[in-house]
């Protein structure tokens, strides 16, 4: 703790209100994140034929999104902050030793993340569906969190509404929903499906499997593509969520609600769906998609799994801050649970086996066998 006679003029001291400075307006950062994509900067720089991601100055970007009034200035300085978290890479060219470097920026590895691909998904949508009023409006109210947590600080700022049924009366929100969760699932799938082998025959062939809570469908068409003995594939989600799903081959949409009754399948599959409930709603949901599955059967979860170290690596970070939207916008006391935790949901509603697997730093599969 600081005290009176502490000498400000310490290295330390110094450090320490840089750093309390740098966390104060830490909201510049996903907000400037969320302003270039609403700018349509990340696809500008990179769809340029012949060369994709040539670096351009703010000016450029600006002239290219036909914007001739827009301030490249102010464009320029989202550029810098985000140059400085690894989004952009920031080259400088100094013509004349009075005038000041013109910038021009490309985008990295992590800026590319935001890029639209051929089937219009990128994890753009996932930073505008964060950024929306009705969520954004509940973060100051999150010590209310600690205060009281039987409501989460969504529904204490949006009428009472938790965020799903808020999604559900506003079809744009909704559809956001559905293309953010796209654009964030195809390449973890991509990434699982090369190095986990629970689809495959593994003692019991899959022939039918359940996506519970599977929004759009993009997992099961994966799936399906690749394991060609997966027959029929049951996405399952709400049935507002579902009337907007895509038609796929092979797959079935079933509106429905995962805390009544959960679809019959060989195994089921659940991506991002535990961390959004409380303990007891977890117990509830597992409990139904233990009585869907045959004895031996699978439920194939994956679910941001919590290091136990509190410490500061991009992982931990992005893992705990997970937890914190979790707490924001969906339930006070739903959360990103340990692997022990996961081990014990499955123990408690009746599953004998229990495997995580670590393939993706964010999402970790665990199985559960009947
Ligand atoms: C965080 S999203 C994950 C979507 C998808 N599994 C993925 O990872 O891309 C959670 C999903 O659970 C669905 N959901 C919420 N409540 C549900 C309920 N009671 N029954 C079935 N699905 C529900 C939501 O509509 C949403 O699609």
């Amino acid at each position: 703790m600081a005290m009176a006679e502490d000498d400000e003029t310490s290295e330390t001291r110094n450090n320490a209100r840089l750093a309390i400075l740098e966390l104060a307006n830490m909201i510049s950062v996903p907000m400037a994140l969320n302003a270039i994509i609403h700018l349509k900067v990340p696809d500008i720089i990179y769809h340029q034929q012949p060369h994709p991601n040539t670096p351009l100055t703010a000016s450029q970007i600006l002239t290219r999104a036909n914007l001739p009034n827009a301030d490249p200035d102010n464009l320029q300085r989202l550029l810098r902050l985000l140059t400085s978290h690894n989004v952009f890479a920031e080259y400088t060219i100094t013509s004349s030793p009075n005038s000041p470097p013109e910038r021009s920026y490309s985008l990295t590895e992590t800026g590319k993340t935001l890029v639209t691909d051929d089937h219009g998904l990128s994890y753009a949508s996932y930073v505008l569906q964060h950024h929306q009023d009705a969520l954004v409006k509940s973060w100051p109210l999150l010590h209310h969190a600690v205060l009281d947590p039987t409501v989460e600080p969504f529904a204490r700022s949006n009428g009472g509404k938790s965020a799903y049924s808020y999604y559900g009366e506003n079809p744009e929100m909704n559809l956001l929903m559905q293309k953010a969760m796209s654009g964030v699932s195809v390449p973890f799938m991509k990434a699982i499906m090369d190095g986990y082998d629970g689809f495959g025959f593994d003692g019991k062939k899959i022939q039918r499997l359940v996506d519970v809570g599977g929004s759009g469908g993009d997992c099961l068409r994966m799936i399906l593509r690749k394991y060609s003995h997966v027959v029929e594939g049951i996405n399952f989600d709400l049935p507002e969520v579902v009337a907007k799903a895509p038609k796929i081959p092979g797959v079935t949409h079933v509106g429905g609600d995962m805390f009544k009754e959960i679809p019959k399948g060989d195994a089921i599959f659940m991506k991002w769906v535990l961390t959004t409930w409380t303990d007891d709603e977890c117990e509830k949901i597992m409990k139904n998609c233990y009585e869907a599955l045959p004895v031996g059967g699978k439920l194939i979860a994956c679910e941001p799994v919590l290091p136990l170290d509190s410490d500061s690596s991009h992982r931990t970070r992005a893992l705990l801050a997970g937890d914190i939207f979790v707490m924001a916008i969906y339930r006070a006391k739903g959360k990103h649970r340990t692997e022990d935790e996961f081990r014990q949901l499955g123990l408690s509603t009746g599953f004998n086996a229990f495997r995580a697997i670590y393939i993706d730093h964010f999402y970790t599969v665990l199985e559960f066998t009947k």
